[in-house]
């Protein structure tokens, strides 16, 4: 249960879902610091915040610098007085099929998407257990479960952060501190448009597409998200896409590996 008011730190705030997280801690009457690269669009978020009724601090951090998200953390600690929920939300995509995909293309997702999420568990647990109380939100993807072709990198690192965030979830039973990890289908935001695409087909436009026709948009999501923090639910899908491609995938994972083709033409 995230506590009223609650005291909040959000990782890439800049925009796309971060922001509409931040929005409905706003409605919660929450503090919140939004961290992101881009400051301009942190600003805008803290604009939209006081606008809804919350406080609002802005930070630039880079997730993919531990230093940066140490810094994060000290300085949530010193304006909110403590942190009652953590959203390691900064995530990038890479798409390309294995082989195709530069090394350096790899190292900057792995940074952002993995090693944000570990920094952001590494530095917050510890500051949530000493409280007794909090709870971390990492947002993954339905990615991270299912493996669609042309996405490892993004698969690989999404289905990292599920695995970090059930293990922290069983690590923190008992102490006060819930983990979450959020799974969504696509939904509309900026994220393909800062993707690095390394793809025969236009996978980009494809996926434009998609976004565009969900109606579960990014402040849906946020609220949802947070609805599944407030229960201490370990797993958040907010689609029903999302729903039934998990529940397929335990069901029969080789029978999901011969939908793809058929999703794919589907999507053109
Ligand atoms: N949009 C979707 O369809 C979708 C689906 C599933 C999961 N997600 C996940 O949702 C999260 C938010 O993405 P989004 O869709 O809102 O995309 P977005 O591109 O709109 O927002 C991502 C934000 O992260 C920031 N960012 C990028 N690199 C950063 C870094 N190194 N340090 C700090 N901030 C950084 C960007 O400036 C941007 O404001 C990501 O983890 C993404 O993987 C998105």
């Amino acid at each position: 249960m995230i506590r009223s008011n609650p005291r909040a730190v959000v990782t890439g705030a800049g925009g796309g879902l971060g922001r509409s997280i931040c929005k409905k801690l706003a409605e919660r009457g929450g503090h919140v610091l939004v961290s992101d690269i881009d400051v301009a669009g942190a600003e805008e978020t803290k604009r939209m915040i006081e606008g809804l009724g919350g406080r609002a601090e802005v930070m630039r951090c880079d997730v993919s610098r531990a230093d940066e998200v140490e810094a994060l953390r000290d300085r949530a600690v010193q304006v909110l007085g403590g942190v009652d929920l953590i959203v390691n939300n900064a995530g990038v995509a890479v798409g390309g099929a294995v082989g195709k995909v530069p090394l350096s293309d790899w190292d900057w997702i792995v940074g952002i998407n993995l090693m944000g999420v570990v920094y952001g568990c590494h530095f917050f647990v510890p500051l949530m257990k000493e409280q007794g109380s909090g709870h971390v939100l990492n947002v993954a993807s339905i990615a991270g479960i299912t493996y669609a072709p042309e996405m490892g990198p993004y698969n690989a690192t999404k289905a990292a952060v599920v695995a970090l965030t059930e293990t922290l979830a069983a690590e923190l039973s008992g102490k006060g501190v819930g983990a979450t990890v959020l799974c969504p289908y696509f939904f509309e935001t900026n994220i393909h448009k800062a993707a690095r695409a390394h793809t025969e087909k236009p996978m980009l436009d494809q996926i434009d597409k998609v976004m565009k026709q969900n109606k579960v948009n990014a402040d849906e999501v946020a609220a949802r998200a947070l609805k599944a923090c407030d229960k201490d639910e370990v797993f958040c899908f907010p689609h029903t896409e999302a729903k039934v491609l998990q529940g397929l995938k335990r069901f029969s994972p080789g029978a999901i590996r011969k939908l793809f083709p058929l999703a794919e033409k589907l999507m053109r």
